[in-house]
């Protein structure tokens, strides 16, 4: 009989026979697993996270009795080595269902590294982005003002600064704070050197937004999460 398997994060998947050991099918479908001793039950290098449940994503239902019960290789393993709790040795744990595998990073060969550190000189933070925290006055019958007029005056009345225009990608941020807001909302404010705009809203009192910044190289990816008014 055959057996879907599944691994995360990888989203490998395919069939394998009904009775192999995780680690053998991680190696007939090219999941990553690593093993110092061979299958042997002694390096502990092939640690996975069973799950159970229904994954709708895959189509597949996964019990307890999905792997094999602990094996005496687990045990007596767990009994000189850490074995991460929830946690199954894959050379031991044998496949009689359907399975979904997680393999932690601890047991990935290929797992990725953080190769650099991030080295930060003292900056100066002169923030390109403000929070205005805003009451607007409940919309009247007859009003003539835009919902987007009404945050962009309020803005300036409220906060004595320059009027911001409102960016178009904003509308749809701001009519939803707009409408959950009970006439209070809050706006974040980028500054240009010629334009003030609104390019985001939310209801309520709102102290913190953040923005990342990503470099995609050819080897390596870099990121990099800011909170955009303190730096
Ligand atoms: S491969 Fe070494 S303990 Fe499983």
């Amino acid at each position: 009989m055959q057996r879907r398997v599944v691994f995360t994060p990888s989203g490998l998947d395919g069939v394998v026979e009904d009775g192999v050991t995780v680690l053998e099918a991680a190696r007939q479908l090219g999941a990553d697993i690593d093993s110092v001793c061979g299958g042997r039950g002694i390096c502990g290098r092939c640690q996975i996270t069973p799950s159970t449940g229904v994954f709708a994503k895959w189509g597949v239902t996964v019990t307890e009795s999905s792997l094999s019960s602990f094996a005496e290789t687990e045990t007596n393993y767990r009994a000189k080595r850490a074995l991460v709790a929830g946690n199954r040795l894959g050379c031991a744990a044998r496949i009689c269902g359907d399975v979904v595998i997680d393999v932690p990073a601890i047991s990935q060969v290929h797992k990725q590294i953080v190769r650099k550190d991030l080295d930060l000189e003292p900056i100066t933070v002169d923030p390109s982005f403000s929070l205005y925290y805003l009451t607007i006055p409940e919309a009247q019958l007859g009003d003539s003002v835009s919902a987007a007029d009404a945050l962009a005056n309020a803005v300036a009345v409220q906060h004595r600064v320059r009027a911001p225009q409102v960016a178009r990608r904003a509308l749809s941020t701001l009519h939803s704070a707009m409408a959950k807001a009970d006439g209070e909302v809050t706006v974040a404010v980028r500054h240009t050197e010629n334009l003030d705009q609104i390019v985001a809203a939310w209801p309520g009192f709102v102290d913190a937004a953040y923005g990342i910044a990503v470099d995609v190289g050819s080897t390596t990816v870099a990121g990099h999460l800011c909170e955009l008014l303190t730096g």
